[in-house]
């Protein structure tokens, strides 16, 4: 088969593996480490991914040994570089610090460095441990400063360890190393193109579904909107139901996507019912993330079973669609290693359960974003469906973030964190979630008046959050009034409320329409507008700007706004009634997130 596999050990960078191979024409699966060596007979190569454990535990993930007798090629990234070195022989030894982040590689003469216009170069780093020894029959062909063993081979056996991560943009001429291993040592051939798959998912929808039909919970983004199309047009749209359900969270503007399907497919098969009351009720006082997610989920699955009901869809003749792709399914731990980062509401239990019980239908679960819009060019949908910005499922009410007691900003002590001239610092008292190495982090906001330019601010808060490790993310205030100066700002109580939610929304929608305006939105790859309670009293709020830069939503650079831009979206926020500040988070995934929750 001209497949490559990455074995799953755990790591966010596990599927970012498997795309640029896909990138690269030719079709990589993600499979869990621990799968026994035969099932991989058929595969051109093998890849074993980064994670977050160490090898040097017994209980951490391990590969069935026999497939180092396979014969087929195989490469470790990081984690699986380290593996490799243990399983054959060669020592590990568990890192007294942690190396992370750019490093500057010397590369000998391995086979996955042949035709490289350069011997040395920048690479990507994230490891605590380190391979010391390589095992009999390997070679070092590559070293940084802090890792002797950065890279080994043994030509021969076509075994290859790499500890630096090719597969992130930040590592140089790391897809032509990706492209050696997988065309010059693997042999494939490249024939892998999401266009040409639309048949192929088609036919893969008749057969799940047999002579069931589909019902769809669809949500106006990308996602859902794509995968309800391939139903249709798998099924015919008198076997499938769309419903589109009101939470209360949506954008402005959502309903783009609803029309067109309307359009296409008839009233009959696309429906919409407000059921905002039922998430807002119970969401009342829920302030923790995990807790809104795992709510919402619940909700979604509730206010969809009762809709099924009122329906009259008898189940024995209905599957449940749903809009899944390939990165939801490992950021929830879906893989059996991967450190759970966050709950997404595609896979809480009770939908778990009904995809067990084979009542579930994921079109979507093997393609990535970009794949999902290649697909849905193809099927023709129109162009700001296809690129509307991704939205996660739980909507506005992850970025609406809320408080339980009222608590002063605290004005920053220049001996804690040193800033730049002129400039004025201080901790939010509000936690948003963050992703540090492989773990889940819930950490403090740090905001700054007078940070400079967004290059500047971005060197600020990388620098603060490699040395701080209870900040993770910074946001420069680009708005303040007059007359409520930010340190005299504070949080207060607050909850998820309609009220609040039509602050947010209108925020976004302005935000959306100012980029829209300047030309700049497909240039942004996403621009979550998150809301803060905190303010100079009661209902008073903070708005922040979290526009990011990504290929797939794994990691994420804080996308620089011209400044003109931010001047303009400050004055336009801020003019907003009940808003007294505007941040601009200029933090990268990792340590944030990009959705500021
Ligand atoms: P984070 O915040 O984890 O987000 O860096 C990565 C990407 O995933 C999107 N996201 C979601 N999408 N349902 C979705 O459909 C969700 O529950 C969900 N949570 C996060 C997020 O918008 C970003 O593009």
């Amino acid at each position: 088969m001209n497949q490559i596999v990455v074995l799953n050990a755990g790591g966010q960078y596990c599927h970012l593996i498997a795309r640029r191979i896909r990138e690269l024409g030719v079709h990589a699966v993600v499979a869990d480490v621990h799968r026994p060596a035969t099932d991989f007979r058929g595969a051109r190569g093998l890849i074993i991914s980064g994670g977050p454990a160490s090898v040097t535990e017994p209980t951490s993930p391990s590969v069935d040994r026999a497939i180092y007798e396979l014969g087929v090629p195989i490469l470790g990234i990081c984690y699986g570089h380290q593996l490799l070195a243990r399983d054959l022989a060669g020592r590990v030894e568990p890192g007294t610090t942690k190396e992370y982040g750019h490093s500057s590689l010397h590369a000998g003469e391995g086979r996955l460095f042949r035709g490289l216009p350069a011997r040395q170069f920048t690479v990507w780093m994230s490891h605590g441990d380190t391979v010391v020894d390589v095992p009999p029959g390997f070679v070092i062909t590559g070293e940084t400063d802090d890792c002797k063993v950065a890279a080994m081979e043994h030509a021969g056996r076509r075994l290859f360890g790499l500890q630096f991560h090719p597969e992130v943009v930040h590592t140089e001429h790391g897809t032509e190393i990706y492209r050696t291993f997988v065309f010059d040592v693997c042999g494939c051939r490249e024939d892998w193109d999401p266009r040409a798959r639309v048949d192929q998912v088609v036919a893969d929808i008749r057969r799940a579904a047999g002579d069931r039909k589909v019902f769809f919970l669809i949500s106006g983004g990308v996602d859902s909107t794509v995968a309800f199309s391939l139903c249709a047009r798998a099924l015919g749209p008198e076997r499938v139901l769309g419903l589109y359900v009101d939470t209360g969270f949506m954008r402005e503007g959502d309903a783009e996507a609803m029309q067109y399907l309307t359009t296409a497919l008839g009233a009959r098969t696309v429906r919409r019912v407000d059921r905002s009351a039922d998430f807002f009720g119970r969401l009342r006082g829920v302030i923790h993330p995990e807790d809104k997610r795992a709510i919402i989920g619940e909700t979604f699955v509730a206010v969809q079973e009762d809709e099924f009901a009122r329906l009259g869809l008898r189940e024995e003749e209905w599957l449940l669609g749903q809009g899944t792709i390939y990165p939801d399914t490992i950021e929830s731990g879906g893989a059996r290693h991967a450190a759970k980062i966050k709950t997404h509401h595609n896979r809480v239990e009770r939908i778990q359960a009904l995809i067990d019980a084979g009542r579930v239908i994921e079109p979507l679960v093997d393609f990535y974003k970009d794949e999902v819009r290649v697909l849905g060019e193809e099927l023709g949908l129109p162009h700001d469906v296809v690129w509307r910005h991704p939205f996660p499922g739980p909507g506005l009410a992850v970025r609406c973030l809320g408080a339980q007691a009222r608590a002063p900003v605290e004005s920053l002590e220049p001996t804690t964190i040193p800033l730049p001239a002129g400039a004025e610092g201080w901790i939010v008292p509000v936690r948003t979630v963050g992703v540090q190495g492989d773990e889940r982090s819930y950490s403090r906001l740090l905001a700054v008046a007078g940070l400079g330019e967004a290059e500047a601010a971005g060197a600020f808060a990388r620098r603060v959050t490699n040395e701080h490790r209870t900040i993770n993310r910074v946001a420069a205030v680009i708005f303040q009034r007059a007359d409520a100066a930010f340190g005299r700002l504070a949080v207060h109580p607050a909850a998820l409320t309609p009220q609040r939610i039509a602050v947010l929304r209108a925020a976004d929608d302005l935000v959306t329409r100012l980029v829209r305006a300047r030309g700049l939105y497909d240039a942004i790859w996403q621009m979550p507008v998150a809301m803060l309670p905190l303010g100079s009293g009661p209902g008073r709020e903070t708005i922040v700007l979290r526009p990011v830069n990504s290929r797939d939503g794994m990691t994420a650079d804080f996308a620089r706004l011209p400044a003109p831009l931010v001047a303009e979206l400050a004055h336009a926020l801020g003019g907003l009634e009940r808003v007294d500040a505007v941040l601009y988070d200029v933090t990268n995934k990792p340590p944030a997130t990009i959705e500021l929750e």
